[in-house]
């Protein structure tokens, strides 16, 4: 399997410039394959979601580097940084941040209207299959705000895959859901996962979800305590 994503001695200090610099991550040392679905667990506090928003380039390192397909994201400028993350990654979060007062397709298609991309039949089309695979094929026309949490994420889900993104990085995505919706969820994330072949790392704190997955990485105190494939 060919690497998609690597963290090479990947280190965070928030504040560094500061009187009370925080060392949050230390020499992380990462490969993530092509295709893979990985949990990441650990306890609040320890650098989890410093450790995803790095992934994610929303953040960068203090010292070490992340390679995409071996190409260095700490030699790319702010804006071929959010050109990368636009055209390769895609967030889902605990909250789902949908717009209330718009539609779930027209949540859907968000980015491209965010980022001023025309929104050709081709992006119309894949918005209308997407929110077909998340269970909502009756419900696109709906408002935001007229759906239930486990559907408002759903519409999430949808909205992290217009892009058909290589890789999709959660932060704790069921964390506001029922454990029924939350097993769905799941399941819905799998499917796409082998549908799509996205890579998928996803924080969790549930460990009947992480077990589920194809690898669990354990943060403790900032570091790699535990890392199981399976
Ligand atoms: N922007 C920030 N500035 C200073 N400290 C932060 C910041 N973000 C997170 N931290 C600290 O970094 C540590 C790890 O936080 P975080 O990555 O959010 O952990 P987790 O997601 O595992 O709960 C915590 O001690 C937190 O207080
Ligand atoms: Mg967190």
């Amino acid at each position: 399997m060919a690497s998609i994503l690597s963290l090479r001695k990947v280190c965070k200090t928030y504040g560094e410039n500061t009187k009370n610099p925080t060392k949050v991550l230390f020499d992380v040392d990462l490969e993530f394959e092509e295709s893979s679905f990985n949990a990441i667990i650990g306890q609040s506090g320890s650098g989890k979601s410093t450790l995803l928003n790095i992934v994610g380039s929303l953040d960068r390192p203090t010292t070490g580097d992340i390679l995409f397909k071996n190409e260095s994201l700490a030699k790319l400028s702010k804006n071929d940084l959010a050109a990368f993350r636009n055209r390769s990654l895609g967030f889902i979060f605990q909250f789902h941040y949908l717009l209330p007062e718009f539609t779930a397709l027209e949540n859907v298609l968000m980015p491209y209207r965010i980022s001023k991309q025309p929104i050709t039949d081709e992006v119309m089309n894949r918005a209308n299959e997407l929110l077909d695979i998340v269970g909502l094929g009756n419900f696109k026309n709906k408002l935001a705000t007229n759906l239930s949490g486990g559907q408002q994420q759903r519409v999430a889900i949808a909205r992290s895959l217009i892009n058909n993104p290589a890789i999709v990085l959660a932060d704790e995505p069921t964390g506001n859901l029922d454990s029924d919706t939350t097993e769905k969820v799941y399941e819905l994330l799998r499917e796409i996962n082998q549908k799509f072949k996205t890579t998928f790392i996803i924080i969790t704190h549930d460990r009947t979800v992480a077990e589920k997955t194809d690898r669990v990485i354990e943060i403790k105190d900032g570091r790699v305590y535990l890392d199981i494939s399976k």
